[in-house]
């Protein structure tokens, strides 16, 4: 569903991603791991059209995507969150929600969150639609507290609510797991599952690889902005480059 071919951008001198072509299919569970820096939230922001790639073509479902702008590509079926939590705080966790949802049909996050006042028709559906997916992630009783009140762990899980309201095909993950203690992340491995069960799926970065190897069906590496190895966790556990580049021995199984 998702094909990345020769992908490339630098800023100024630097290449943050170089000849990068991956692909992965419906229903996939996907990981893109790697040491800080290897473009990994960069790869993330060119397949949601926050950037242009300088090289290459992404295509989503056989069409290409670069050159779309951002709500476009998220009009098509992608969706994301983001390495630093993006809620608006003075808002309810609900209101966050229903942004999600207002965005399908409008040009952004922030004009959506202008338009939120009520008085419009779809109003009443967007509402339970959020209320549906905030039961999805277990927020359903902290629907009305301010977003800005939630723990760090809620607030990853109100993103991927948020960004689930927008009925994506394929939802990319920036490293949900960071900050979260050991249950909160069990928490989140049980969501990632339900979300591909729901046909979703999923792009994942994440540096916690007791989850990433227990949820990825494939893992791509990409180091110094690009492809390392791709392959099963499995794999990718005993390859010595990849060892040497970011995993250490101890995913060694
Ligand atoms: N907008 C930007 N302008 C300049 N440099 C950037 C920008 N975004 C990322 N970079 C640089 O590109 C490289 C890759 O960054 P990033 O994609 O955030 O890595 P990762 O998410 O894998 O840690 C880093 O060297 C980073 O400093
Ligand atoms: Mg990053």
């Amino acid at each position: 569903m998702l094909n990345l071919k020769g992908v490339g951008i630098s800023f100024g001198g630097l290449q943050a991603v170089k000849n990068v072509s991956f692909g992965m299919s419906r229903g996939q569970i996907k990981a893109l791991i790697g040491p800080n820096g290897a473009g990994k939230t960069t790869l993330f922001n060119l397949i949601t059209g926050m950037l242009r790639p300088d090289t290459g073509e992404i295509l989503f479902q056989e069409k290409p995507l670069q050159g779309l702008p951002p709500f476009q590509i998220a009009a098509q079926g992608i969706s994301r969150t983001f390495q630093i939590v993006q809620l608006f705080g003075h808002m309810t966790v609900l209101e966050n929600v229903m942004v999600g949802r207002h965005v399908r049909t409008s040009a952004g996050l922030f004009s959506a969150a202008l338009r939120l006042p009520s008085g419009r028709r779809e109003e009443a559906a967007i509402r339970a639609q959020a209320r549906y997916w905030l039961d999805f992630v277990g927020l359903a009783s902290r629907a009305d507290d301010y977003a800005s009140n939630l723990p760090l762990g809620y607030q990853r899980l109100l993103e991927i609510a948020r960004a689930l309201a927008t009925e994506p095909e394929l939802l990319l993950l920036d490293e949900p797991a960071a900050g979260l203690g050991i249950n909160e992340t069990d928490k989140l491995m049980e969501i990632i599952f339900d979300i591909r069960t729901q046909g979703i799926s999923v792009l994942l970065v994440e540096h916690d690889m007791s989850l990433t190897m227990e949820v990825a069906d494939e893992i791509v590496v990409l180091d110094h902005g690009e492809l390392l190895a791709e392959g099963a966790p499995r794999e990718i556990q005993r390859n010595p480059e990849v060892i040497a580049a970011y995993l250490g021995r101890d995913w060694q199984q």
